[in-house]
């Protein structure tokens, strides 16, 4: 089986690198330094440790799993990688700067592809050590439980590179849908138009917090109320989508909500931070307004 570097030992590079390495890929897990690409094997060893107890996970195809996943101290470890995926922190000139150290190393023939949730792939790209084996590889958290790839072609992405992750996401079992390289390409083109005009509604006294969540949960048989799930995704990287689809498309219907810029401003992003729209400080969440 092929070998998938991931770079980035968070949430979401954690989450690529479980189901890439269950799907029986070797995988090369990196990040700033070896501690956090380990940190992010551990935390991988305990979902899987997690689904093991709950029955759904057999204990020999966890560790067959966990084996195939080799934290490296950094991406100048991953030139036998037939494929490279940045899930960094979502700030560009950090991609950037990761693409001019890949490019040192990647295959001739390897392809480089960006998590990425709303940089436009085009303009990566040129950051990128070619970019006819550039790609946007959109993945949702939960990475593992959630069953959608969103695959975002730049100008000059080839068709073999195409082909590449499509072969790669089928492996993983997930539907794969494409996108042209436009802001907020689909998933977020339409989610946070939703999210962004829950907090308007908010802040205009529409209704209340568990009334706005209820209200979308039952109402649209949607998981997650719309508050719950900014809280979950992180209101600081909503506000930033929200901000790429306002300048990207300079469509006055994309403005951020005041109430949403406040949150951020006020250091509450969310679930990561402990309160959000919600208080996460006690057993369940609290509702904060
Ligand atoms: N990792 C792995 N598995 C997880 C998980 C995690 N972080 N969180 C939950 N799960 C699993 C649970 O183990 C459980 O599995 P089983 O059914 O096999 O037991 C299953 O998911 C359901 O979990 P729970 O029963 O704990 O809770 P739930 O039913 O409320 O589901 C949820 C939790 C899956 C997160 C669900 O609420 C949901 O789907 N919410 C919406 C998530 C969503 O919209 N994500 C996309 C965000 S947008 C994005 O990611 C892109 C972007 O660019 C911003």
């Amino acid at each position: 089986m092929q070998t998938i570097g991931v770079i980035g030992a968070g949430q979401m590079g954690a989450g690529i690198a479980q189901v890439s390495a269950q799907a029986g890929y070797q995988v090369l897990l990196s990040d700033v330094d070896l501690a956090r690409a380990e940190a992010g094997k551990a935390g991988i060893a305990k979902q899987l440790a997690r689904a093991v107890e709950k029955g759904k996970l057999q204990p020999d195809a966890r560790d067959a799993a966990l084996a195939r996943i080799e934290p490296v101290a950094s991406v100048a470890a991953m030139g036998r990688c037939a494929l490279v995926i940045e899930a960094a922190t979502e700030r560009e000139e950090i991609k950037r700067a990761i693409f001019a150290t890949v490019g040192k190393v990647l295959g001739a023939d390897a392809a480089l592809a960006s998590n990425t949730s709303s940089i436009p792939i085009t303009r990566l790209a040129q950051a990128s050590p070619d970019p006819a084996r550039f790609i946007g590889v959109h993945f949702f958290n939960p990475v593992p439980v959630m069953g959608l790839i969103e695959v975002i072609r730049g100008l000059a992405t080839s068709d073999a590179t195409v082909a590449v992750i499509e072969a790669y996401a089928t492996a993983l079992g997930k539907q794969m849908v494409r996108a042209n390289d436009a802001p907020g390409f689909i998933v977020n083109r339409v989610l946070m138009p939703m999210i962004n005009e829950a907090c308007f509604a908010l802040g205009e006294g529409v209704a209340t917090i568990r009334d706005i969540d209820l209200a979308c949960q039952l109402g649209l048989n949607h998981p997650m109320g719309p508050l719950t799930l900014a809280d979950f995704i992180g209101l600081d990287t909503c506000l930033e989508i929200t901000r790429v689809l306002f300048e990207g498309t300079g469509d006055p219907k994309f403005r951020p909500a005041p109430l949403l810029v406040k949150y951020v401003e006020a250091g509450w992003y969310g679930r990561k931070t402990g309160r959000g729209f919600y208080d996460y400080s006690g057993e369940t969440p609290e509702p904060t307004r």
